[in-house]
């Protein structure tokens, strides 16, 4: 089991800092009759470059294992997720996508959450997914999708076939890909003199002041900072020109990119980075206490879940999220603490949780038999489910919260 690698940005070492153990793929949802000796697990740990400050995996899944026709996330599961890339659409259009027939491009377009609102405005688009399941979405919503992955030999068809882009833009899918040098060439290639690459991912800000560890799982390979987003910007011709905190997913950045010289950084981004060299997030010491207080988390919950069984309680829990699996297999939370977990993505239903093979429900297992605890797996979307399950909490139910730290409410 080696402690250190060979970064995917700067070839130098990164030191690994915590280490979740033998854990499966976090979306590979099994049929109850599939053959679990031929589950695929990897070792999922992760490190700090001493070079370049970028956090990663230490192993890399293998990218057809995640991303195939059988993909379950479907980006348009929640209404708060629609309207926030509804929005970031309207923005672009009025800011970014003035010049004449302009052009955007998005990576990992899932089911066309976000271009939807780009094709019904009549503006030039490509999304590029390699997911078929979620690609065939989008394609029938009438957003032009390119059924494969982006790098460099994508983003070049794409040049000689539609021209340069005014906005690359990608969610929660930059983090996704370990090969940065192929896709960061691809999108200096595509983008245009004047254009922005812009993209938001979990911030690792927020993880390392929430403890939100289950953002850690097999499809998220880089944790960004400020810091080491314009290491790996300023290696490829691009600057940081613009970083903005969100609080979707439980706390992300969006960034921008673009051509060196060619924008002005903005003084929100030089806050947001002083902010940041506060936190000493380049520091492995802080990074080892980020672990700490992830087995402290890990055990509490253990703790509630064993009092919870003891007591004769019913616990069930909310949301099949890839995040859960990081929780489960680290937690051995298994069909013997948690009765099922409810989902409303048909994909999942029907099926078990992956390495700890939980049921897998649809909603109507949990609203029609109220159990006496939930455990919000989908934490990260609590306000949009506490706000529809009032019922829950009406009849005595509490929730079951793990981040940042384990509580009832
Ligand atoms: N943008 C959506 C989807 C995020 S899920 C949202 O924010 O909700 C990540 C998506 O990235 C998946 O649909 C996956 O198929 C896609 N993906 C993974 N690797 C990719 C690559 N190299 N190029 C383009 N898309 C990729
Ligand atoms: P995410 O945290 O990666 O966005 O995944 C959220 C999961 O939770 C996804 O499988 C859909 C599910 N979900 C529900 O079951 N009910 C809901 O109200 C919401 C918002 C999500
Ligand atoms: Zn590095």
């Amino acid at each position: 089991m080696s402690t250190s690698s060979q970064c995917r940005v700067c070839g130098g070492t990164v030191t690994e800092f915590f280490d979740f153990g033998r854990q499966p793929l976090s979306d590979a949802f099994l049929k109850p009759s599939a053959d679990f000796s031929q589950e695929f697990f990897f070792r999922l740990a992760v490190g700090l470059c001493g070079t370049c400050t970028m956090v990663q995996l230490m192993e890399e899944v293998p990218r057809d294992r995640m991303f195939n026709e059988d993909y379950p996330y479907f980006s348009s599961g929640s209404t708060f997720m629609r309207s926030h890339f509804e929005s970031l659409a309207k923005y672009l259009l009025a800011n970014e996508l003035t010049a004449d027939d302009p052009f955007v491009v998005e990576m990992g377009c899932n089911d066309g959450v976000m271009l939807k609102t780009i094709a019904d405005a009549g503006v030039r688009h490509l999304g590029v997914e390699p997911s078929a399941s979620v690609a065939d979405v989008a394609a029938s919503k009438g957003v032009r999708v390119r059924k494969s992955f982006f790098e460099e030999s994508t983003a070049r068809e794409i040049l000689a076939a539609d021209g340069p882009a005014d906005v690359i833009y990608a969610a929660n899918t930059l983090c996704h890909i370990p090969y940065m040098d192929s896709i960061l060439d691809g999108v200096a290639a595509l983008l245009k003199p004047t254009g922005a690459f812009i993209f938001e991912d979990p911030y690792l800000g927020e993880i390392v002041a929430r403890t939100s560890f289950d953002q850690i799982y097999d499809e998220h390979f880089y944790f960004f900072t400020l810091r080491s987003v314009q290491e790996m910007a300023s290696r490829h011709g691009l600057e940081l020109v613009d970083a903005e905190r969100l609080t979707v997913h439980g706390g992300e950045v969006r960034y921008t990119l673009a051509p060196k010289g060619q924008r002005k950084p903005t003084e929100a981004m030089r806050k947001l980075l002083a902010e940041e060299e506060a936190q000493n997030l380049t520091d492995i010491a802080t990074l080892r206490g980020f672990g700490a207080k992830v087995e402290r988390n890990r055990d509490d919950l253990l703790a509630v879940l064993r009092k919870a069984k003891d007591e004769g309680k019913r616990v069930v829990a909310y949301g099949a999220t890839a995040k859960s699996a990081t929780v489960t297999n680290l937690a051995g939370i298994g069909p013997d603490l948690v009765e099922f977990v409810c989902d409303t993505t048909p994909a999942k239903q029907g099926r078990v949780t992956p390495g700890t093979h939980i049921p897998v429900r649809e909603p109507s297992a949990f609203t029609s038999d109220y159990p006496d605890y939930a455990l919000l797996f989908a934490w990260n979307h609590a306000e949009e489910i506490m706000a529809k399950e009032t019922a829950f909490a009406d009849a005595g139910g509490k929730w079951i919260l793990y981040v940042p730290d384990v509580r009832l409410v």
